[in-house]
């Protein structure tokens, strides 16, 4: 297996080093991973309904994998696309999509690491964009708002899950763990508000939302949801 240990401490092969790892994981369905998105999408609901219409909303799920998010997700809104690193996750994705009678402008996923510049997914705009338990996989949190923030509708929410970092700086997945895919031990709050408010998203906003057990460690963690708001200018 190959070994990202390097990933760790060199943030410029981490896409690579996830779009490997994640490559390799899409043939793998795990139910934890299903309920995790259920859960997610339950608690963004919960806490902003409005901002969820099967009418109106168009989505972007970001780092959608084989689509855990997406599914939930589509029930909720009027469309959904799914972006990821991962050729073989987008493949599932849309493998699933279709055999559930999702047509494509319901729901599809495209293969792109998002750069923020004009003309990408031809142009598309959203009124909220998703991104569940894969912050704590980015080299640069801060890089990654900025982008997603540039799909925005003004007016549109930028809503991120994932697992809260522990205030004495416990390390949260087991070392072991480590060269298998780059990631970090939690987001802390303060780290979410400087990405957000760095991009240029208003009325950031965080909530502590459940406790799940982690596969790899058996451990509980503390997961939450965050908001922020692109303004209109
Ligand atoms: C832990 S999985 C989460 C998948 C899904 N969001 C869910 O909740 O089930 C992390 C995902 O992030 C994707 N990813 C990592 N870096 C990325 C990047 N730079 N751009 C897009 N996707 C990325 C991986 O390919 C993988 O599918």
């Amino acid at each position: 297996m190959a070994d990202y240990t390097a990933a760790q401490t060199r943030p410029d092969e981490f896409a690579a080093a996830n779009k490997a790892y994640f490559d390799e994981q899409a043939h793998h369905d795990h139910g934890h991973g299903q309920e995790l998105g259920r859960r997610n999408v339950a608690a963004m609901r919960k806490t902003w309904p409005e901002l969820f219409d099967e009418d109106e909303t168009v989505a972007m799920d970001y780092a959608c994998g084989t689509g855990n998010v997406s599914r939930q997700l589509c029930q909720y809104v009027k469309a959904v696309v799914g972006v990821d690193i991962s050729e073989a996750s987008v493949d599932r994705y849309n493998a699933q999509a279709a055999n559930q009678g999702l047509e494509p402008d319901e729901m599809r996923a495209v293969c792109a690491e998002l750069k923020g510049e004009p003309g990408e997914l031809d142009g598309l705009k959203f009124d909220i964009v998703v991104c569940c338990a894969s912050y704590h996989h980015f080299p640069s949190i801060e890089e990654t708002t900025r982008v997603l923030a540039s799909f925005l509708k003004p007016g549109g929410s930028l809503l991120v899950a994932d697992i809260k970092a522990e205030e004495d700086g416990r390390l949260l997945f087991s070392e072991g763990y480590h060269h298998i895919v780059p990631h970090k031990h939690g987001l802390s709050e303060e780290e979410m508000r400087n990405a957000f408010e760095g991009a240029g998203l208003a009325k950031f906003e965080t909530r502590e939302t459940f406790k799940a057990k982690m596969r790899s460690t058996g451990q509980d963690m503390q997961w939450f949801v965050a908001r922020g708001v692109k303004q209109v200018s």
